[in-house]
C-alpha cells in the first residue's frame, strides 16, 4: 500500500483550508505539516494553532513533522491540536525512547527522522517503539531542494531493517522519505522500499487548470504503483 502526503509546506498559507481540502479531494492520504523552529533548521513555520485550524478541514490523518528543538514540550500541543501521527530527529532529543514513548501516550503513532548523514543504527534499540521511519532525502529546512541520490540505498537498508523485525514478530513500521520526490523519480523511490511518499512542490506546483491537484496526485499515485 502506497501512501501520499503532500507537504503544505509548498500551499499558499493564505488559503491553508481550501489547499488541504483540495489536496484531500484529490486522494492524498495524509497532510505533511512541516514545523520549523529556526533553531534546529534555519527555517520558520508553522505550529499546533494552524494545525488545529486545519483539522475540521480534512478527514486525512495529519502527519507532522517536528524539526525542532527541544521536542517534548510541543508533543501535548500537537496531540491536542488533532495530529495523527507525530516525528522528530533523534538529534533533537536527549532522551529519545521517552520521546517516542511520549507520542503514543498521547494517541499518536510515533516516528524518528533521519537526516542524510544520520546513521539507521539510531532505530536499533526503539524498534518497538515506531510506528514509522521518516528518511531525508534532503537536509531539512527548504521546500523545493532536489532529490539525494545515496537515499535509494539507505532505503534498502531501511526497508531490511523492517522486515527483519515484522518477520520477527514486530509491530508495522511505515517507511516515509520526504524531499525532492516528483512524478519521474517515485517509481525508483517506491521500488527501493517507501511505501509513504511526501511531496511538496511537485504538489503543489503544479496545480490544474480549474483549480485543485487531482491530475499531479493521480501521476504521482500511478508511477508510484508501476514497479
Ligand atoms: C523539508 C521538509 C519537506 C519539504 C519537502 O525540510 O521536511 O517536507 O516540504 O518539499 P519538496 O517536496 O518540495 O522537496
Ligand atoms: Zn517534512
Amino acid at each position: 500500500m502506497i501512501r501520499l502526503a503532500p507537504s503544505i509546506l509548498s500551499a499558499d498559507f493564505a488559503r491553508l483550508g481550501e489547499e488541504v481540502r483540495a489536496i484531500e479531494a484529490a486522494g492524498a492520504d495524509l497532510v505533511h505539516f512541516d514545523v520549523m523552529d529556526n533553531h534546529y533548521v534555519p527555517n520558520l513555520t508553522i505550529g499546533p494553532l494552524v494545525c488545529e485550524a486545519i483539522r475540521p478541514h480534512v478527514k486525512i490523518g495529519i502527519d507532522v513533522h517536528l524539526m525542532v528543538e527541544p521536542v517534548d514540550a510541543l508533543i501535548p500541543l500537537f496531540a491536542k491540536a488533532g495530529a495523527n501521527l507525530i516525528t522528530f530527529h533523534p538529534e533533537a532529543s536527549r532522551h529519545v525512547d521517552r520521546t517516542l514513548q511520549l507520542i503514543r501516550d498521547h494517541g499518536c503513532k510515533a516516528g524518528l527522522v533521519f537526516n542524510p548523514a544520520t546513521a539507521l543504527a539510531l532505530m536499533d534499540h526503539v524498534m518497538d517503539r515506531l510506528d514509522i521511519v521518516l528518511l531525508m532525502s534532503v537536509n531539512p529546512g527548504f521546500g523545493g531542494q532536489k532529490f539525494i541520490p545515496s537515499t535509494l540505498d539507505k532505503l534498502r537498508a531501511a526497508r531490511q531493517r523492517i522486515t527483519a523485525h515484522t518477520e520477527a514478530g514486530g509491530q508495522p513500521i511505515w517507511l516515509e522519505v520526504d524531499g525532492g520526490v516528483k512524478v519521474d523519480n517515485i517509481a525508483q523511490i517506491v521500488a527501493a522500499g517507501a511505501d509513504t511518499l511526501v511531496a511538496g512542490s511537485a504538489v503543489f506546483g503544479a496545480p490544474d487548470e480549474g483549480g485543485g491537484y487531482r491530475t499531479v496526485m493521480q501521476q504521482l499515485r500511478t508511477n508510484a504503483v508501476q514497479r
